[in-house]
């Protein structure tokens, strides 16, 4: 099967953070979904074989075995397979690509039955509204794909309302180095500090750390990773 529509083009500066009359356009549940079913998983622009950034955080929060785990944006991401390896029991994988949950639970196997699969739309929640407060939000490259203000606000009340207090956000994001597209998306990339504004003071920064990530074919893309607690 051909890849295409998935690479991160670092030297696009044409489309920045802002919306353009072209991304009004854009049906996004169809754009990820082509995405998906046009590449296989670890062709992706932002398929890992090294989990470790996002694995170093999570050893940090010390949650228990049986923590509930919510990965949003996850696609067909091998963190979930690990998660499960790792031993832990209580595992949601949401995204709005149904597509890429399909793949996902497909390459689980049996062991998609230790995982609950939510197809939603993070900047216009309705499913993931109705679940019970978890102690551990995931994102790797999911919130820098939301340009406009009100998507952005959508998707921290979200955060801010679906984690327990005590409990743990892990962002990982591309940094103010990083690329200006991924996806064929234009992307809005962060800082540390942009992203504890965004959440407030409910939030504080336990640990951060920029990370080059190494996209299948070679090119960089450098992140910001972030663990924030909820007081
Ligand atoms: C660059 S991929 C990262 C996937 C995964 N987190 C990983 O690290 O492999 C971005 C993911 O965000 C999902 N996504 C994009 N917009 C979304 C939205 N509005 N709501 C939920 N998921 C979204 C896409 O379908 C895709 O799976």
């Amino acid at each position: 099967m051909e890849a295409k529509n998935h690479s991160c083009d670092i030297n696009d500066k044409s489309s920045c953070s802002s919306s353009t009359p072209q991304q009004e356009e854009i049906n996004y549940k169809s754009h990820w979904d082509d995405t998906y079913a046009n590449s296989p998983t670890e062709k992706l622009g932002w398929f890992e074989t090294d989990l470790s950034p996002t694995l170093d955080l999570l050893n940090k929060t010390n949650l228990n075995k049986s923590a509930r785990i919510l990965n949003v944006g996850a696609g067909s991401s091998t963190l979930i397979d690990k998660l499960i390896v790792d031993g832990y029991t209580n595992i949601i994988a949401s995204d709005i690509s149904k597509t890429s949950l399909d793949h996902l639970e497909t390459r689980l196997d049996h062991q998609s039955k230790m995982v609950e699969f939510i197809v939603d739309d993070l900047t216009k929640p309705t499913e993931l509204l109705k679940i019970e407060p978890v102690d551990l939000w995931i994102d790797r490259a999911v919130l820098h794909f939301f340009n406009k203000s009100e998507e952005q606000d959508a998707y921290f009340e979200l955060l801010k309302k679906t984690i327990k207090n005590g409990g743990y956000a892990i962002l990982a994001e591309y940094n103010q180095d990083g690329a200006t597209k991924c996806a064929g998306l234009p992307v809005h990339r962060y800082s540390k500090e942009m992203l504890q504004k965004k959440l407030g003071k409910g939030f504080k920064l336990v640990d951060n750390f920029n990370y080059v990530y190494t996209m299948p074919h070679g090119d960089l893309r450098p992140y910001i990773y972030t663990l924030f607690r909820k007081d």
